[in-house]
């Protein structure tokens, strides 16, 4: 089974990508020719969820090296416009130095450039792709999951993480069930996890962010599945605002919680989700959602666009090299030495 649309694809010279704040109303897509066009289309979330913007820096990087016409300070310039463009998914900074990096190591090889840039992408595929196998193991028949924003092929170069697990057990005819929350302000449940699933023919309920703890008390939830942007040395995770209150609720309730990632998400470098740089958004996004406004225009508002579960809620991180458990700080650190778990 495969998705009969592609988040990002490089053809023709360009990146092409779904512009996702259109969906679901129209599955429109733009093209990327610049390195700007790139860091752009990350910022004003054209392309979001954290492996697919790592796939798109990839050839953002590509793209700046053409435009930077053999000047290095001009290339260097223009891969710190792409990695600055949002600070919290990690896989954004881990694309860019990775393909700047062969780019240093074959003396600036176009065509090196662009093949790190293609791994990045068929790498992510693959990862994916285990990640479903490994994590609907943890699941059993009949089960209903929550998930939270979208962590599915259009937060990613294909298939998903969390959506990866859940598309794994459903084609493995498992039954389950799913409700999305709807995910404030953007509505990444509503409007792209939902639309993934109904076009999969998946179950899904579409649920207000604030119905999931009802759900969860009362006993309608099996396991909370959902992705991450950023996983620190100690296991602690970064993911979608909401995320945090999910795995309260999750450990008052006894209800297993798993965030779902390929490694290229964890920042081994950091040692706790204290240090990670979380977005803060325009109040507008709050304000004016779908542009109309809904509050007071002077109102000061507070958008973070994500929140750190610390790894005390987490039950395990699903990843292509299999699940981390507590603790997490030791188990991390194997899959940093190249161990599969
Ligand atoms: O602001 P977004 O839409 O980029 O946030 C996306 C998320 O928080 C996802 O859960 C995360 O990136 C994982 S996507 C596989």
């Amino acid at each position: 089974m495969e998705e009969d649309f592609r988040a990002l694809e490089f053809v023709g010279g360009a990146l092409r990508l779904i512009d996702q704040r259109q969906l679901p109303e129209k599955l429109v897509y733009i093209n990327c020719r610049s390195a700007g066009d790139v860091a752009n289309a990350i910022r004003t979330m054209i392309v979001r969820g954290a492996p697919a913007i790592g796939g798109a820096a990839g050839y953002g990087v590509y793209l700046a090296l053409l435009e930077a016409d053999d000047s290095t300070e001009r290339f260097n310039a223009l891969c710190q416009t792409i990695r600055s463009a949002r600070p919290t998914a990690v896989n954004l900074m881990w694309a860019v130095d990775r393909v700047r990096k062969r780019a240093e190591e074959t003396g600036y090889d176009r065509n090196e450039v662009l093949k790190e840039a293609d791994s990045i992408v068929l790498e992510d595929k693959a990862m994916n792709r285990r990640i479903g196998e490994i994590g609907a193991d943890v699941l059993r028949k009949g089960d209903t999951i929550l998930t939270h924003c979208n962590a599915g092929a259009l937060a990613t170069c294909g298939w998903g993480t969390a959506l990866g697990v859940i598309k794994e057990a459903h084609y493995r005819g498992m039954g389950i069930k799913v409700y999305a929350d709807e995910t404030r302000p953007l509505l990444q449940g509503a409007r792209l996890t939902a639309w993934e699933l109904v076009r999969a023919g998946i179950p899904v309920t579409l649920i207000p962010d604030s119905a999931a703890a009802t759900l969860i008390r009362d006993g309608k939830i099996d396991a909370i599945i959902l992705g991450a942007d950023r996983i620190t040395a100690n296991g602690d995770v970064a993911n979608k605002l909401g995320t945090f209150m999910l795995s309260v609720i999750a450990k008052t309730y006894g209800v297993p919680f798993y965030s779902v990632a390929p490694t290229s998400t964890i920042d081994f470098g950091m040692k706790s989700g204290k240090d990670i740089p979380i977005e803060e958004r325009d109040g507008d996004e709050v304000r004016r959602p779908g542009g109309i406004l809904m509050a007071p225009e002077s109102v000061d508002v507070y958008n973070p666009a994500f929140d750190v579960t610390p790894h005390e809620n987490i039950t395990g991180i699903i990843t292509e090299r299999g699940i981390i458990y507590p603790p997490f700080d030791k188990n991390i650190e194997r899959i940093r030495c190249g161990e599969t778990i």
